[in-house]
């Protein structure tokens, strides 16, 4: 039965973020926002070195400064246990150096002093002995019998390796490759980028000396998870940690790992007695935490004569850096790269992975992707790519031929994925629709003839988010599930305390409209909160897109148990039988008699007032959610693209996006979304480099080097949409906030490749950047 007036703020209301108030008035309640009474503030002297041995630290003059406190260095954490901490890869990673250094920018001794620019200032008053060592840089090389060994102080490390993964059937993809017409073989370099939000990391640790009760503000993602980790490693006793995770001004995957400034400033705090603040500036936050991908890969893929696809064999390399700190599943050394056969019906598929350790910073965090999807992405949609051109097929034809089909679904991957819904076609036709695909073909045959570069970029991709189910996914043995706890008070206004927390994505919105639509509570009246792990329940936190396919299923799910004791308040309430109960938009009335009704206003106040006997009095639940598979979101991205020969600039003239994350919990949120995606994928297609010279200096420790997208050089992006639903969501949502990253950069890197390729030029490594689209044209004669 429709209610008169339908409920704002539920499902598919794009209604405006309610966050955005504090954000926009500067009300913002962010880490270096909190100033605790006799706080004092920390700084870490990092490597100038990538490898080198440390013979001596003296820290008597920087101790002497006026206004320094204490001097840290890894001696003095060998001596509480504290100098080595596990990392979430189930490597071990030093917390301050005590041997050698392995990294430049690696932390070496910390200043905790009164004011944060006398501890900056001592810094350089600590005098630090080193013995160069020759720096490994290069992964493959890492892996040469004689490289020098970085991990020496591991028992039985013997040399630069560090695992070896498979995933997929070896016999059947070899099989499918003596059978195929055609291989198509691609060697790509997934290049070293940062997340870089625009907060860096940090904390402010406060351990009470009286009590015992350790308070720790920190940027994190994962805060309950975070707590746990400390516990162990700290040796503190859980119950006594409490983590405060507020504002966070984006996080990308950059703020799941534990660093060592935390583990430095909470020990501090407890040795002096003191609040303890370490915040980074931007060059800590580029060189030394978390960056994402630097894969090397090599994909292969089988084809008979018609374009159809039978086979692909793919070997990669990973360069971990000197510690191996992947945040991923434990069971999965490569993060789920193995869902590089994308949307593809693949009948076999044979993935292995090896990592390396070099002289670098640590990292391989899942950057605005699932683990190591993006990578997987890249690969197969440049490979696609290569086929067409090789194939002489239209790269829109031959991925129409290959797509899993509508009625495939769900569909079992040849590396162990079980697709749970989707429809590659449509949101392939979708998008050549609206950017007129056939015009564009032939104003690119126009120009050809005239001497002129325009490409038309293609990519279609398959995200995979929302891990657990637990059974499959841990991390650190913690399996990943979500929760969601809901209290309605008296007066009809409720509460949602969630395990997952926002980091920019709108949380306190999105979230809070599941429960209107669940329960009929205006989005309005539902408070979200998140971040504070003495007030939420247990979460493994929010990275990887999984906040809406397991939090948000979290808070349906909680929503509908209330709903349920709602109904047996209505049924008294209204004398009547539960089993005639109905419910529409936040109204229960009798079946058939639809003037019979109460509100949920009316049932929550009767909660806490008029009670059927035998009943527990009260309308809250919590519910812990362990999702029974991941969700797949997909899409197909197409960009033009003209380009100059003259110089080898690349414009980008039109970029549509086609997203399906299944129902739409806030369409404008979901743009959003999509909008700082493609940003991202575009920056990292274009411009974002991470890259070290041969002494291991990183080249990219600032944002003079590190180039960011701003509104200048991005692209306008033309969104439209298909829904497909989750079925085994419970409210069909999949997840969005990664997939545009995943995505976008292949179809841009495709656009390019369209524009040359019948120069014979069929791969540019990213950043595509205008020097080497010039360098390419000019070997092929074809620069101006
Ligand atoms: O885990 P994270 O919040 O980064 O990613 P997400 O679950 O994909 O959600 C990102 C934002 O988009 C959240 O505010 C979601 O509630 C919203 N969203 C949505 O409105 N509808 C969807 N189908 C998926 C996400």
């Amino acid at each position: 039965m429709a209610v008169e007036t339908p409920l704002k703020g539920v499902i598919g209301d794009s209604i405006r973020r309610k966050e955005d108030d504090r954000f926009i008035r500067g009300r913002g309640n962010y880490v270096d926002d909190i100033s605790l009474p006799g706080m004092l503030h920390m700084a870490i002297l990092r490597s100038p070195y990538a490898h080198a041995k440390i013979k001596s630290i003296k820290t008597d003059a920087a101790q002497a400064l006026p206004g320094v406190v204490a001097v840290v260095t890894g001696e003095l954490l060998a001596q509480h246990k504290l100098a080595w901490m596990p990392t979430l890869s189930g490597d071990t990673q030093a917390v301050l150096a005590t041997d050698k250094v392995r990294f430049q920018g690696q932390e070496v001794a910390c200043v905790i002093a009164t004011e944060p620019y006398i501890a900056r200032d001592a810094l350089p008053l600590i005098e630090v002995d080193y013995d160069v060592l020759p720096a490994v840089v290069d992964p493959w090389k890492a892996l040469d019998a004689g490289a020098p060994l970085i991990r020496d102080e591991k028992e039985g490390q013997t040399s630069n390796h560090i695992y070896h993964w498979e995933a997929g059937d070896k016999a059947a993809t070899e099989e499918a490759f003596r059978k195929a017409d055609r291989v198509v073989t691609l060697e790509s370099f997934y290049p070293r980028c940062h997340p870089s939000p625009l907060e860096t990391c940090g904390i402010v640790a406060d351990i009470n000396s009286a009590t015992g009760n350790a308070t720790l503000y920190m940027t994190s993602q994962a805060p309950h998870a975070h707590r746990t980790l400390f516990a162990i490693v700290a040796g503190l006793p859980e119950e006594k940690i409490r983590i405060i995770s507020p504002d966070i001004g984006g996080g990308f995957g950059n703020k799941v790992p534990i660093y060592p400034g935390y583990v430095v400033a909470t020990a501090a705090s407890l040795l002096i007695g003191k609040p303890v603040k370490w915040v980074e500036d931007r060059s800590d936050n580029l060189i030394s935490t978390g960056f994402a991908r630097d894969f090397h890969m090599r994909g292969e893929l089988a084809l008979n004569d018609a374009g159809k696809m039978l086979g692909l064999r793919v070997k990669l390399l990973s360069d971990n850096g000197a510690f191996f700190a992947d945040a991923q599943p434990t069971k999965f050394r490569a993060g789920l790269f193995h869902i590089v056969t994308g949307s593809y019906d693949m009948p076999a598929a044979f993935v292995e992975a090896d990592g390396a350790y070099t002289n670098k910073a640590p990292g391989g965090v899942a950057y605005r992707c699932s683990f190591r999807v993006t990578e997987a992405s890249y690969l197969i949609e440049r490979l696609v790519e290569n086929a067409a051109v090789e194939m002489k097929m239209d790269p829109a034809d031959i991925r129409l031929k290959n797509f899993i089909k509508p009625e495939q679904f769900p569909y079992k991957s040849a590396t162990g994925f079980e697709y749970d819904s989707g429809d590659y076609p449509r949101a392939m036709q979708l998008a050549l629709d609206k950017i007129g695909y056939k015009e564009l073909r032939k104003e690119q045959a126009e120009k050809r003839k005239k001497g002129e570069l325009m490409g038309i970029g293609v990519a279609s991709f398959t995200e995979v988010v929302g891990a657990g189910p637990g059974k499959h996914y841990d991390i650190v043995g913690l399996r990943m599930f979500d929760s969601a706890e809901l209290r309605v008070h008296p007066t009809g206004k409720a509460i949602l305390k969630l395990g997952v927390k926002s980091q920019g994505q709108g949380h306190e919105t999105t979230f809070a409209q599941i429960v209107a639509n669940e329960l009929g509570i205006p989005a309005a009246d539902v408070e979200v909160q998140e971040g504070d792990t003495d007030n939420t329940p247990y979460g493994l936190g929010t990275y990887a897109s999984r906040s809406t396919p397991v939090g948000g299923a979290a808070t349906a799910v909680v929503s509908r148990k209330l709903r349920d004791k709602a109904k047996k308040i209505a049924a008294h309430l209204l004398e009547a039988s539960e089993a005639d109960i109905e419910f529409d938009q936040g109204k229960f009335f009798v079946r058939g008699a639809p003037s019979k009704s109460k509100t949920i206003q009316d049932i929550a106040f009767a909660a806490y007032t008029n009670i059927p006997d035998g009943m527990e009095a009260g309308l809250e639940g919590v519910t812990y959610y362990d999702p029974p598979n991941m969700t797949f979101p997909f899409g197909t991205y197409l960009v033009v693209v003209d380009i100059d020969r003259g110089t080898g600039q690349v414009k980008v003239r039109r970029m549509v996006a086609v997203d399906d994350c299944g129902v739409r919990i806030n369409p404008m949120v979901v743009e959003g979304q999509i909008h700082g995606g493609l940003t991202e994928g575009f920056g990292i297609a274009f411009m974002e480099l991470i890259t070290f010279d041969e002494e291991g200096n990183c080249l990219g420790s600032n944002f003079t080097d590190y180039l960011l997208p701003t509104a200048w050089e991005t692209p306008k992006f033309e969104l439209f949409e298909t829904v497909t639903p989750s079925p085994h969501h419970p409210i069909g949502a999949k997840g969005v906030g990664e997939s545009a990253t995943v995505g976008s950069p292949a179809a841009f890197v495709n656009a390019v490749i369209d524009a040359v390729a019948h120069l014979g030029i069929t791969n540019i490594d990213m950043p595509v950047t205008s020097d080497k689209v010039w360098a390419a044209l000019n070997e092929k004669g074809a620069a101006e």
